[in-house]
């Protein structure tokens, strides 16, 4: 018994010791060790599989620095909203950016903003819109691999009609038909009274004429015009989302669940105009999403940081205010339900720039019925 205690006393004592000693690569080790199972369990849930140990290390060390971030971020930031551990967790900032290495943009001369904006007339905007409880909203969608973005063809400054165009995007990725398909499915859903889903995948397999390039990018002005001249879209169960180019299937193209009659601009950088139009149905808007912050962005208003390079676009359905007094636009983004507010990001409204919070009132546009 005496000697028993003796031992475990000399043990205890060894055990210290070496603790110690060991404490720094210890330390290091056992947070290497649970990131190592953090990471295991995030592949697990995303079924995420990589092709050999070498970019299972290089996606462990992204992932690392990414966790540190986002968890230095909650821990440490007076801020608005929190940033959580999403389907982008093992990529950095520049692959989240540019799925496409090296892709070029291409030549966007064919836009042309249009002038008349039917709801400037418009006195009286409720102080709280969302349009997700009116039924004008289908559920969240995800584009997948179908590219995430990008990318801005870069041009001088445009004078079109009195609006000063300073850079028109062509989005890379299907952000693009998601976002005319959202707006689409909203003028539908409020004129007919029916919220019907609509084919994103027609949008990249079929309108390929003009600028809109499928995966690699387009812009919402041209998938209105697209709807136009099809005399309507398919719904999202006859012609479904693949998230890749495909052939155009004429004969489900021809099928037509909803359509528009046409699509007017909002009046670039107000966010007032923005307000109007948001007021009365949902509405594409572009947006600069390629910060990490964008990236990782999970709950509360999002102030920022982000530009005006606009390399995205989304939905505004709707805007408010928030509980400590900060307004908002509503937006609905196509990313799954896991990032964001179920999908969805609220985006600080009425900031001192006159381009809105990332460029969100730059390129505004939506589709009459
Ligand atoms: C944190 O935010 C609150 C409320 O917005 C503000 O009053 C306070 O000054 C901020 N603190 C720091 C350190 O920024
Ligand atoms: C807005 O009001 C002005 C002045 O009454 C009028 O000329 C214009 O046509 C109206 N715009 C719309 C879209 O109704």
């Amino acid at each position: 018994m005496v000697a028993k205690k003796h031992f475990n006393h000399i043990s205890l004592a060894m055990l210290l010791c070496m603790t110690f000693l060991a404490f720094q690569v210890t330390c290091r080790t056992l947070q290497d060790a649970s990131m190592y199972e953090r990471h295991e369990q995030w592949m697990t849930r995303y079924g995420k599989v990589y092709k050999d140990p070498q970019e299972r290390e290089k996606r462990f060390r992204v992932f690392k620095e990414n966790v540190n971030y986002i968890e230095a971020f909650n821990n440490a930031a007076n801020k608005s909203y929190k940033l959580g551990i999403n389907q982008f967790a093992d990529l950095t900032n520049k692959e989240f950016i540019a799925p496409r290495n090296g892709f070029k943009g291409h030549m966007c001369s064919s836009i042309i903003r249009t002038t008349t904006f039917k709801f400037e007339n418009v006195t009286a905007t409720p102080s709280t819109v969302d349009w997700r409880q009116k039924g004008a909203v289908t559920p969240i969608k995800d584009q997948g691999q179908c590219g995430k973005f990008l990318i801005i063809c870069f041009t001088n400054q445009i004078k079109l009609n009195g609006y000063l165009t300073t850079n028109l995007p062509c989005i890379v990725g299907c952000c693009w038909a998601f976002s005319a398909v959202a707006a689409t499915e909203g003028i539908h859903a409020l004129s007919a009274g029916k919220l019907i889903s609509l084919s994103e995948q027609e949008l990249v397999d079929c309108d390929t004429k003009g600028v809109d390039q499928g995966c690699e990018g387009g812009l919402m002005d041209d998938a209105f015009k697209f709807i136009i001249q099809n005399h309507g879209l398919n719904t999202e169960a006859n012609y479904p989302y693949k998230g890749v180019d495909g052939k155009c299937n004429a004969n489900e193209a021809a099928k037509n669940a909803a359509t528009i009659t046409g699509y007017e601009d909002v009046p670039a950088n107000n966010e007032m105009a923005l307000q109007k139009a948001v007021a009365n149905q949902p509405v594409s808007v572009a947006i600069d999403a390629s910060g990490s912050d964008f990236q990782f962005y999970k709950s509360g208003v999002f102030t920022g940081s982000c530009g005006t390079e606009l390399d995205h676009g989304v939905t505004a359905v709707g805007y408010g205010v928030s509980d400590d007094g900060t307004e908002y636009w509503l937006v609905k983004n196509s990313w799954g339900t896991e990032w964001g507010e179920e999908g969805y990001i609220r985006m600080q409204r009425g900031v001192d720039s006159e381009e809105g919070l990332c460029g969100i009132a730059m390129q505004a546009s939506y589709p009459t019925a």
